[in-house]
């Protein structure tokens, strides 16, 4: 009876034993080698990421101080733009207040001292509430050169033709019936697409829309 019993305790401990093992998750000699790689992997990752994060900040920080310098830049350059449109202004007004308004036959006309391009002289003359001006007859083209200050100028007028050849007046849209080239213009192509009066002539020419020219305005009222 003796010798069995113990053999039971035996037998029970090894079962245990054995039992034990069994509900370990792998820890053979191969799990571990596992286990250490997976940590060494994890190790990587993790330095990876610290050094990931580390360019990161450093490369946000080098956008910022591009961004930074860009912005400088744009309010430098804003800046001077905004001088420059104060500057206009302050002679535009001058010029309005000195009644540059010429009066002929019930039309009024005001002849710029600064320069801009036909768009923007299009649109400044709208802003002083009235149009680049529109020329009717001889009389009247006659009338309009001789008003103008500066003969040693060329100046700007409301005709232009946005499809090749058909010279169109901007207030009205109005083809013009009326016409005074200077010879060799009034078909100089697709570049030259807006009308200007020639330097001491009172004959236009088709030139360059861009060309920053001084303009003529006209309005219905002084
Ligand atoms: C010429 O045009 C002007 C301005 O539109 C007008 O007042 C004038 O009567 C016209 N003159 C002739 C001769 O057609
Ligand atoms: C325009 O006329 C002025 C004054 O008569 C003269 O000094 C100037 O040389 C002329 N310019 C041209 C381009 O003919």
């Amino acid at each position: 009876m003796h010798s069995i019993f113990v053999f039971f305790l035996v037998c029970a401990g090894k079962y245990a034993f054995t039992l034990q093992i069994q509900n370990l998750p792998c820890l053979t000699d191969e799990s571990k080698k596992d286990l250490d790689d997976a940590r060494k992997e994890l190790k990587t990752v993790d330095n990876y990421l610290g050094k990931t994060v580390g360019t990161l900040e450093n490369d946000v920080q080098k956008t910022l101080n591009n961004m930074k310098q860009k912005l400088v830049t744009m309010k430098s350059t804003v800046g001077k733009i905004m001088k420059k449109v104060e500057t206009d202004l302050v002679v535009l007004k001058k010029d309005l207040k000195k009644g540059q308004w010429k009066k002929y036959q019930g039309h009024c006309y005001y002849y710029a001292s600064l320069g801009a391009a036909w768009y923007k002289a299009e649109r400044l003359c709208r802003d002083f509430g009235g149009y680049l001006v529109k020329i009717d007859n001889s009389s009247e083209n006659e009338w309009v050169y001789s008003a103008s200050k500066y003969k040693n100028y060329y100046y700007w007028i409301g005709l232009s033709d946005l499809i090749e050849g058909e010279w169109r007046w901007s207030i009205d849209q109005s083809l013009a019936t009326f016409k005074a080239w200077q010879s060799g213009y009034g078909s100089k192509g697709h570049s030259s697409n807006c009308v200007a009066f020639k330097n001491n002539k009172s004959k236009w020419i088709d030139t360059n829309c861009k060309i920053g020219y001084l303009y003529i305005c006209e309005r219905n009222f002084c």
